[in-house]
């Protein structure tokens, strides 16, 4: 068998691209390149580094001089952190039933920190201001948990999009009920380019924010952004507690700051939301449903389960996304190239012929 460093190794086939997640894409190669260039010698540790602190200064120039940013390796790992900082062991989040820390975190918010997590209704997978209000517990009443906080996610489980003034409205909501507001921007950038609106814009209104990186090009990095210090409490402990402080965290700022510094969070976004807009019209004109707005880089199809079943069998991977009736979710990434699109819609149709 070949070994990791020889030339001959090949365990997957590079020119194979999946629909199943964001995830499934490689490193850009500008983010492996700023890991490079921050490798030589030696430098502190636990954020000490010089990248996590030039990571500091962009968050401030970019978010307002308040702003503190804290590199984590994941997403679930971003949500936990923000929430544990905002919510109170007796508090609870109101979110909307789809969003991921309801339904794809495998309890982590209830087990790891304790958050009872409140399910609000919502159009097109958003919260309403309307939702907040009804959703919000009897802040009174010793027996029931406390509503603490509200999550929006941006871009939505959906692939729907909350405008800036969409979300500052639920925010505004929020604050009038003396509840924090954080932000699963897991997939932030796909929203601001839907919104053709700059990240600033698209935060404004939230006290804490789950910045994603990975799904747009970056590899285990993600950060939480603080835009309101005054609403967070511990979070410099809570980061270790929660096991989000990287020893080395000089890779992770790095590539923040390869995504971030720039414009290759818009320019991956761009591409992958193109992607999307292409498959939803590919998937429509082979007589596919696509009943939910493409709005980001995530398109819901609906596909019979014999087709799904056959597709999934030949090697075609993408989700069954069961928040819409008969839906499969599909997601575009940073490289997804026009020719994977084709060919996925080419063997669906096939399969269901
Ligand atoms: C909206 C949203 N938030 C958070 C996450 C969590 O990210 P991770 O899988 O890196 O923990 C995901 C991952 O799919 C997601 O879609």
């Amino acid at each position: 068998m070949a070994k990791l460093n020889s030339p001959e190794l090949t365990s997957h086939d590079p020119s194979v691209y999946h629909f199943g997640s964001d995830n499934y894409a490689g490193a850009h190669p500008e983010v492996l390149d700023a890991l490079k260039r921050v490798s030589g010698g030696h430098v502190p540790a636990y954020g000490d580094d010089p990248y996590t602190q030039r990571l500091r200064a962009w968050a401030r120039d970019t978010f307002g001089q308040q702003a503190l940013i804290y590199p984590v390796f994941n997403g679930t790992g971003a949500n936990l952190l923000s929430l544990s900082s905002v919510v109170p062991r007796w508090g609870s989040v109101i979110a909307a039933p789809t969003a991921h820390i309801n339904t794809d975190e495998t309890g982590a918010p209830e087990i790891t920190a304790g958050l009872k997590i409140l399910p609000a209704q919502t159009e097109a997978g958003k919260i309403t201001p309307e939702a907040v209000r009804a959703a919000a517990s009897n802040r009174a009443f010793i027996h029931e948990s406390q509503s603490c906080a509200v999550s929006v996610s941006n871009s939505t489980e959906l692939g729907t999009v909350y405008s800036p003034e969409e979300f500052q409205a639920v925010a505004h909501t929020a604050h009038e009920l003396d509840m924090a507001v954080h932000l699963d921007g897991s997939r932030l950038a796909n929203a601001a380019v839907s919104c053709d609106a700059a990240l600033a814009d698209m935060v404004a209104g939230a006290d804490i924010v789950s910045l994603g990186a990975t799904k747009n090009g970056a590899m285990s990095a993600e950060a939480v952004l603080v835009l309101q210090p005054d609403r967070v409490s511990g979070i410099d402990y809570l980061h270790k507690v929660l096991l989000q402080l990287s020893s080395k965290a000089r890779y992770q700022s790095a590539q923040l700051l390869a995504m971030f510094e720039g414009d290759l969070w818009k320019r991956n976004a761009q591409h992958a939301n193109r992607q999307a807009v292409r498959l939803a019209q590919k998937l429509s004109d082979a007589g596919f449903t696509v009943p939910t707005q493409v709005q980001a880089n995530t398109v819901i199809a609906q596909i019979d389960p014999e087709v799904a079943q056959a597709a999934h069998a030949a090697g075609l991977l993408f989700y069954a996304w069961p928040a819409v009736p008969s839906g499969h979710r599909f997601m575009c990434a940073w490289d997804t190239p026009d020719h994977a699109i084709d060919m996925l819609v080419e063997r669906l149709a096939a399969h269901r012929a």
